[in-house]
């Protein structure tokens, strides 16, 4: 979709196109609807008034080929009252509707009614985020069933500041989300560690430094825990570390760490078949890094910030690791594979440490689709975090609230931690039944020292089967590269 910011004028940009005039409860109307109104003999109006659209929200109409214009369509939507209106919805919820229109481009008039050009540029990001689909692998898909929009122009007061608004902020989001739910979206036999890796390297095109670690690599650097979990694949397992330096030369680091298995089979300790394509996206927390390292080097943030995702495949075979093996992880301490299933913190916990030991960081959080059991507490709604420090966790929760990405803490307790012992090494790698989330977090906590630290489980959010945000596709969401993007934009940078 290309979006571009134009002044609300009716100018030759209208032309062919489908124009949306957005209405308000108990607010006059805009300058350019009274234009629009005035060109086409009061149509508008009449219209607006036999449907008794009075602002409500959801009340829309539609008059196709409008007398006395050259557009081909004026879109009526009610918005609600002023008080609770947002942009970005209103962005998304328009492109939902006349996505598949069979027009190519969109106007959105937003003059008036005291928007501001961050206001512009949201809708803008709502308008991509809603406009976002997966079809590379329908061949067979009839016209009337892709997207026609191709265009979304937002017509606004002062179109220079929303259009530097877009380009240094939400244009960088809006394709950061769409890369994390592409990744997300795709098969595991296209997607997988060595492909994913290549990827990612193409993004040093937007000055990111890329490096990856192969198995000899990371087997040198003692990386037992992370080799273990890939042991049953013939593909090799890769560990992808993103660089960007745009803050002060020897400034500490940031390190987003996330979990990139690219696809779950549980190993010898198989999953059951019904639904099991769905761990395709198991690799939803390295994708929020990779987003969010996107978004972070297009709009070149002054800050200095570390990507680390290990990208493995989980399989059965005859090479495969087996409940009970004992595995020793790159800090020295052993763990008891009593479940080839809770293979997630077994890569996150080398990534951790090689990020840890490798990168001294100021503040680490990690992103991974790491529990079953964070479904059954917080659903599709939110996301868990499990931290060592109220500083990060507050900060998290000021960018959720500012990124529309939720988070809900939940506790880490030495208590807990005791779930995890094990008889016949350091630990175990699972907790028992109870509290599931709590002892895989509780797992991940003995790997990053007093770095301060977050864990944050998306296994709940990654992906929805459907959603009724109309920015959320029907799969993938991309949750988290914007969240973190956010947080290092509020808190690391300037
Ligand atoms: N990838 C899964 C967690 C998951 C489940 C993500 C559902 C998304 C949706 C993870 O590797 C896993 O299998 N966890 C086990 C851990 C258990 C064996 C301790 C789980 O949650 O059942
Ligand atoms: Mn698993
Ligand atoms: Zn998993």
């Amino acid at each position: 979709m290309k979006v571009s910011f134009i002044s609300p004028e009716i100018t030759d940009g209208h032309l062919k196109s489908v124009v949306v005039l957005p209405v308000f409860k108990k607010a006059e109307l805009s300058a350019s609807y009274k234009a629009y109104d005035k060109l086409s003999g009061m149509q508008i109006s009449a219209s607006a008034k036999a449907g008794g659209v009075d602002g409500s929200a959801g009340k829309d109409f539609q008059i196709l080929g409008p007398k006395g214009t050259k557009t081909n369509r004026i879109f009526v939507t009610g918005c609600g009252g002023l008080d609770g209106f947002d942009s970005e919805n209103f962005g998304a919820r328009v492109v939902k509707t006349l996505l598949m229109s069979g027009e190519t481009t969109l106007v959105l008039q937003m003059d008036g009614f005291d928007f501001t050009p961050v206001d512009a540029a949201r809708a803008a990001l709502g308008a991509v985020l809603a406009s976002y689909r997966f079809d590379k692998y329908r061949t067979k898909l009839p016209a009337s069933k892709k997207p026609s929009l191709k265009n979304i122009k937002i017509a606004v007061e002062n179109p220079a500041k929303a259009r530097a608004a877009y380009k240094n902020f939400y244009g960088p989001v809006a394709e950061g989300t769409l890369l994390a739910r592409d990744l997300v979206m795709e098969p595991a036999n296209k997607l997988y560690p060595k492909s994913y890796a290549a990827r990612i390297k193409k993004m040093e095109s937007l000055g990111l430094k890329v490096e990856i670690l192969g198995e000899k690599r990371m087997k040198a650097l003692g990386m037992g825990a992370l080799l273990g979990v890939g042991l049953g694949s013939p593909r090799e397992s890769q560990l992808v570390i993103m660089k960007w330096n745009g803050g002060k030369k020897g400034d500490q680091p940031v390190c987003l760490v996330g979990k990139g298995v690219t696809f779950d089979t549980g190993g010898i300790s198989l999953k059951p078949g019904a639904g099991m394509w769905d761990m395709k996206g198991d690799m939803g927390g390295s994708a929020a890094v990779v987003g969010a390292m996107h978004a972070i080097a297009s709009r070149n943030a002054k800050a200095n910030v570390i990507g680390i995702v290990g990208l493995v495949e989980n399989m059965p075979d005859g090479l495969a690791q087996n409940p009970g093996d004992i595995v020793t992880s790159m800090s020295g301490q052993t763990i008891e594979v009593q479940n080839t299933d809770a293979e997630g913190r077994l890569v996150l916990c080398d990534a951790l440490w090689y990020a840890k030991e490798k990168y001294n960081p100021k503040a680490m959080v990690n992103l991974a689709t790491l529990t079953g059991a964070i479904l059954m507490a917080l659903g599709h709604e939110y996301a868990g975090v499990f931290s060592n420090s109220d500083e990060i966790a507050g900060q998290l929760d000021k960018a959720a609230a500012n990124s529309s990405e939720k988070v809900w803490r939940m506790p880490l307790d030495p208590a807990f931690d005791k779930l995890i012992d094990s008889p016949n090494a350091d630990m175990k790698n699972i907790g028992g039944r109870l509290a599931g989330s709590i002892t895989a977090a509780q797992f991940l906590q003995r790997f990053v020292g007093d770095v301060p630290w977050a864990h944050i489980d998306i296994a709940g959010t990654a992906w929805k089967a459907s959603s009724k945000d109309p920015r959320e596709p029907a799969w993938a969401t991309g949750y988290g590269a914007r969240l973190m993007n956010r947080w290092v934009a509020d808190n690391f940078e300037g």
